[in-house]
């Protein structure tokens, strides 16, 4: 008898601004909303498989056996969407990626995203985007916003129904390329999902959600209006803001290397010469540096004789996540 299965593909996202601490971690209700770009050329291939000869689910990511950690992750997950969908059936989750996984290049978004659809095409579940977008976050919350591509922005809720992403420009709307300089390949120590957890014990955290929704406003405008100064000095101060947090928690969280904060100052100081080009950081060392696509190959041939960076990564907006092949 042969099986189920479904392909998806989907693509990670740089928060332009954050999403740090739940107000509800259950069911990955944030604190706040925040907002995206969608990543091209770095993707997630997902394909899930019913298999009922298998006990357990079961998670391969680039041909290996996955971590107990990652496969317990998506065990949960998949539980949860059994449980919400009234589905059955154990599943072979065989997931591919091109780009570096856990040093803050949103790895989970992309998986849980590409996940998110493939289950839904074998469970016969609802594949619009909210309907995705909703299950995505269960998985991962930054996952929300990886269902649709250009610039996305997840509405913070108050629910499992009101919590979801929606797009607010297409990818064609401003050509703009997030040039990824890695720094460091090692997996970072503490995982986002414990980090939101101790976000409410730093004293900065209270005013960073009271002034999110000013800053998502700036933010939203400023993409609208393809405004890169107003963007720049935004998605600076948001990124340094969560940083702030990180490092004031109980315990502290230090994501950044020496060359991270190096990079920091080079760029603002390239700025200051003239150039458009601003930086933002996720749970990782690594320096996501955004530019107007036609500066990117400039930049990245800057960033590459940097000390201390191993790569540069360059990804222009990326595109929706979709379903690339179904059957039995
Ligand atoms: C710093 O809980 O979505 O990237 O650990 O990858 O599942 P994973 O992350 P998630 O938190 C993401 C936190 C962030 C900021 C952001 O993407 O908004």
């Amino acid at each position: 008898m042969s099986n189920r299965f479904a392909i998806a593909i989907a693509h990670p996202n740089i928060a332009l601004i954050k999403y740090w601490g739940n107000r509800d971690p259950e069911w990955n209700i944030p604190s706040a909303g925040s907002l995206s770009m969608t990543l091209g050329e770095v993707f997630t291939r997902t394909k899930v498989t019913l298999d009922e000869k298998l006990e357990a689910d079961r998670l391969l990511i680039d041909g290996q056996v996955a971590s107990e950690m990652a496969q317990r992750r998506v065990s949960v997950f998949l539980d949860r969407v059994r449980e919400l969908s009234g589905r059955h059936g154990v599943c072979l989750i065989e997931s591919e990626n091109n780009f570096p996984q856990g040093v803050g290049i949103a790895s989970s978004a992309a998986a849980f995203a590409a996940l998110g659809v493939a289950i839904s095409a074998v469970f016969d579940l609802p594949l619009d985007a909210i309907s995705l977008s909703r299950l995505a976050r269960l998985g991962s919350g930054s996952a929300c916003r990886s269902l649709q591509g250009g610039f996305v922005e997840w509405l913070a809720g108050e629910d499992h129904h009101s919590s979801y992403a929606v797009q607010i420009a297409p990818a064609d709307h401003w050509e703009l390329t997030d040039c990824i300089a890695v720094v460091s390949r090692e997996h970072k120590g503490v995982v986002s999902q414990e980090g939101h957890r101790l976000a409410s014990t730093s004293p900065f955290q209270a005013c960073r959600v009271e002034t999110a929704a000013e800053r998502l406003a700036i933010c939203r405008q400023a993409i609208l209006n393809r405004d890169f100064e107003a963007l720049a000095s935004v998605v600076e101060l948001d990124s340094n803001l969560m940083h702030a947090v990180m490092i004031t928690s109980s315990p502290p969280l230090f994501y950044w290397e020496p060359p991270t904060l190096f990079l920091m100052q080079a760029v603002r100081q390239k700025r200051a010469e003239g150039y458009p080009l601003c930086y933002t950081i996720d749970a990782g060392p690594n320096v996501h540096i955004l530019t107007p696509s036609e500066y990117a190959l400039t930049v990245q041939a800057w960033v590459k004789g940097l000390p201390g960076v191993q790569e540069v990564i360059l990804a222009p907006v990326g595109g929706d996540a979709s379903l690339l092949d179904e059957g039995k």
